[in-house]
Parts: structure tokens; C-alpha cells; sequence
């Protein structure tokens, strides 16, 4: 199987701070922004310069390391010092709700943190350390991913993605748009239809940019005319991210993705999640149990600082929606891909 190679490094830590790519200022610019202390990694998460959950798991990683290094400079040890670093901990696994990457990796340092009884310098060495083993493992975990994706890709075919689940959103190859780059490197009369994916347009600003950085075929769409192409013929299979998924295989990503994967099942196109096994919550039974960001109004009432609408207008903008597992053909992961019954699928995952 031929590899492809991407040149996109989200997120990395460097000695002592996070470098990552600004995701607020796509298209126009590519820049990279250093993140120096906790609170800046809290706010870059909250103001999106860093998304897609397994970016922000990430994120989460360095922060803790942020916060620990600040701390260190205060003076305090010992028991004080692991307290107040694991208040720190928990409110930078506050900073989005739905995507449980986040929660995971902040979890990840907080064992290190609990267990550990030596001196702060050797604590934030090793929280550095697990940070850039997160980093590495994320790269590793998506390319299998992608991988076990581009088994189920048809010659030629073409991919309906939603939002952002490149390279962009992970430390650098993507879910959904990992099964892409691997399917593309075996045969590249692959491409992808991206939807521009409103309110805050990841599919036009971030898909389209990653996938034209490395040479893949895009075609970007409104994401009221998937089902236009899907009646066409124009739509092979649909292949997206997500942000968690519950025990029984329902799966939360960006709005809009359940009005794709219910057009996808009318018009009898398989509907495919790529997550790593870390997107995956088995403390929760269904997608009912996972909590839906609500997030700024004026993502909707303005495009580019501009107003499109009624001033005044009432706005509800939910973040996410819940994909119920009847609709998912299979949950393409690093130990393969899931099929239903997801409830056992997913255990059985756990267990390998
Ligand atoms: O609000 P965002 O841009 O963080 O939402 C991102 C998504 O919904 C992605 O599809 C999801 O995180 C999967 S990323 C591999």
C-alpha cells in the first residue's frame, strides 16, 4: 500500500511552549502562533485557533505542562503544588465541552500528576514527555486509520466530507480526511466533495485549504446541496470526523452531519466515522448523554464581520448534533473498523 506523506504540522511542543497553526485566520493566512502559558492555551481552545477534537486533546496535553511550568515559578511543592495543578487540569478541560479528546488527554496527565511523588522539575519533564507521546501516537493512529478507511473506498470514488477532519484537525493526517490521503495515495481518481459546513465554515476555509495543499481533488458545496449530488450519482460514500462517540455507536461531529447522514441513507450511499478509539466515551450508553456546545450568536448572524441578517433576530446555534448509530455504516478506527452492533463492536475494541 502506497503512503502518502503530509506536510501539515497542527500542534507541536517545543521545549517549553506549543506551536500550532492559527485556525481563525484561514484562508488568507497560514501562520503559526506560540502558545506560552496556560490561560492562552484555555482561550486558544475556547476561540477555536486550535479545533478538531483530537487537535484539542492535544492542546489540552500542553496546557497542563503550561500551567505546571507557571506553577514551578511560584515556589510551591509537594502536595500543594499537585493540588493546584490538577484544579489548573480541570479547567483546562473545561475549555469546549463535546469533543472528549480533550477530557481524555487532560486525563492522561492528570495520572502522571496523581501518581507522581518526586520533585516538580521531574514531574514537568514527564509531562512533557507524555505530551509529545501523544502528539507522535495521534500521527501513528490516524495513518492506520486511514489505512483500515481506504480498504472500503471505491476506485474513483468520490467522498462527501463535513467540516474539518484533516490533517488540520488532528496533529497532522486526519480522520476522515486520513482515510482520504491514504485511499488517494493508491489511486488518485479519488476526490472529495467538501461542504462548506455553516456557521463557521470549516469544510470551505480549512478542508478545502489542507486538501489543496497536498494535491487533492476538492469540490466545495453549500451544505443544503448534498442531497442534489447524492440523487445525481455524484457520491460515492461519506466519510466524516467526530467529537464523541457514545457506547452504542451514535456519534456527535459538526451541525449539520445527521442531516447528511440521513440523505446518505435515503439515497443508499454507505455513511462512514473515522475517530481514533480516544473519541470514544463508553461511560455514556447513547448520544443523549452528550452535551451540545452552544456557541456564539453572532457565528450566525455574521459572515466575515459582516451582518447577513435581521438585527435582532432570536439565533440558537448549537456547535454539534448526534449521528444515531442506525445511520453509520461502519466506525473506521485504529483497531479496525466497527460495525453494528456497536455496543458489542466497541467493547470487543477495547479488549483487543
Ligand atoms: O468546532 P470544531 O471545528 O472543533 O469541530 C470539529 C469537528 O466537528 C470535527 O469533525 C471533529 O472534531 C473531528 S476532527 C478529526
Amino acid at each position: 500500500m502506497a503512503e502518502f506523506t503530509s506536510k501539515i504540522r497542527t500542534i507541536e511542543w517545543i521545549d517549553t511552549y506549543s506551536r500550532m497553526v492559527d485556525q481563525t485566520k484561514f484562508p488568507e493566512h497560514f501562520e503559526y502562533v506560540d502558545i506560552t502559558n496556560g490561560q492562552d492555551m484555555f482561550d486558544a481552545i475556547k476561540t477555536m485557533i486550535v479545533r478538531g477534537a483530537p487537535a484539542i486533546g492535544i492542546a489540552g496535553a500542553h496546557g497542563v505542562v503550561l500551567y505546571a511550568q507557571e506553577l514551578a515559578k511560584t515556589g510551591l511543592s509537594g502536595e500543594d503544588f499537585i493540588c493546584k495543578l490538577l484544579e489548573k487540569a480541570d479547567y483546562m478541560a473545561s475549555a469546549r465541552p463535546t469533543a472528549v479528546n480533550l477530557m481524555w488527554a487532560v486525563e492522561k496527565q492528570k495520572e502522571i500528576i496523581k501518581g507522581f511523588a518526586g520533585d516538580v522539575e521531574t514531574l514537568i519533564e514527564k509531562l512533557k514527555e507524555n505530551g509529545k507521546k501523544l502528539e507522535l501516537e495521534d500521527i501513528e493512529i490516524n495513518k492506520k486509520i486511514g489505512d483500515y478507511g481506504a480498504e472500503v473506498v471505491p476506485k474513483g470514488a468520490t467522498i462527501l466530507t463535513h467540516c474539518n477532519a484533516g490533517a488540520l484537525a488532528t496533529v497532522g493526517y486526519g480522520t476522515a480526511l486520513g482515510v482520504v490521503r491514504s485511499a488517494f495515495a493508491n489511486d488518485p481518481t479519488v476526490q472529495v466533495f467538501a461542504d462548506e459546513t455553516r456557521p463557521r465554515q470549516q469544510g470551505a476555509r480549512i478542508t478545502t485549504l489542507e486538501l489543496t495543499m497536498d494535491g487533492i481533488p476538492v469540490t466545495l458545496i453549500t451544505d443544503g446541496m448534498c442531497s442534489y449530488f447524492m440523487k445525481k450519482g455524484m457520491i460515492d460514500m461519506v466519510c466524516v470526523g467526530a467529537d464523541r462517540i457514545a457506547a452504542n455507536g451514535d456519534a456527535a461531529n459538526k451541525i449539520g452531519t445527521y442531516t447528511v447522514a440521513i440523505a446518505a441513507k435515503y439515497h443508499n450511499i454507505p455513511f462512514y466515522v473515522a475517530a481514533p478509539l480516544s473519541t470514544i466515551d463508553t461511560s455514556i450508553k447513547s448520544g443523549d448523554e452528550i452535551v451540545i456546545e452552544e456557541r456564539s450568536h453572532e457565528e450566525v448572524t455574521h459572515i466575515n464581520g459582516k451582518p447577513i441578517c435581521a438585527e435582532g433576530v432570536n439565533i440558537i446555534n448549537p456547535g454539534f448534533d448526534v449521528t444515531p448509530h442506525e445511520l453509520i455504516a461502519g466506525i473506521i478506527t485504529e483497531k479496525g473498523i466497527l460495525r453494528p452492533d456497536y455496543n458489542k463492536s466497541i467493547s470487543d475494541a477495547f479488549r483487543l
